[in-house]
């Protein structure tokens, strides 16, 4: 399992937002986007919408959806399924943990293998 990554407090994404690792500080090939959902949780996909190019933090939250700002493919931001057209293929996930209101990000360990 990697290390975690303190990637800043709570407060440091607002509900609705998102905020990017870069690759480079990630230690993944592609960079991660950490969003805070609408059910308040924290969530991380790659950055990267799996249709063509287009970075998923630039899109639209809904619920525990994102919405790609490009063609407006949607993904599950708990699985990284994709949820309609034009994206066939899922997002991949990382686990992310809040503790002591900080956000933890676990680059490269999928959210099925969160205990
Ligand atoms: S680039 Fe995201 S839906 Fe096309």
């Amino acid at each position: 399992m990697s290390e975690a990554i303190n990637i800043g407090s709570v407060d440091d994404i607002d509900e609705g937002e998102a905020k990017v690792i870069p690759a480079a500080e990630a230690g993944t090939e592609d960079d991660i986007a950490v969003f805070h959902a609408e059910d308040g949780n924290f969530y991380a996909l790659n950055d990267e919408c799996t249709h063509e190019t287009a970075s998923l933090a630039d899109g639209w939250i809904e619920g525990t959806e994102v919405e790609c700002p490009v063609h407006s493919a949607k993904f599950c931001l708990k699985s990284g399924e994709a949820m309609c057209m034009p994206a066939t293929i899922a997002a991949r996930t990382h686990k992310v943990e809040v503790v002591d209101g900080d956000v933890l990000l676990y680059p490269n360990v999928p959210v099925a293998e969160q205990a």
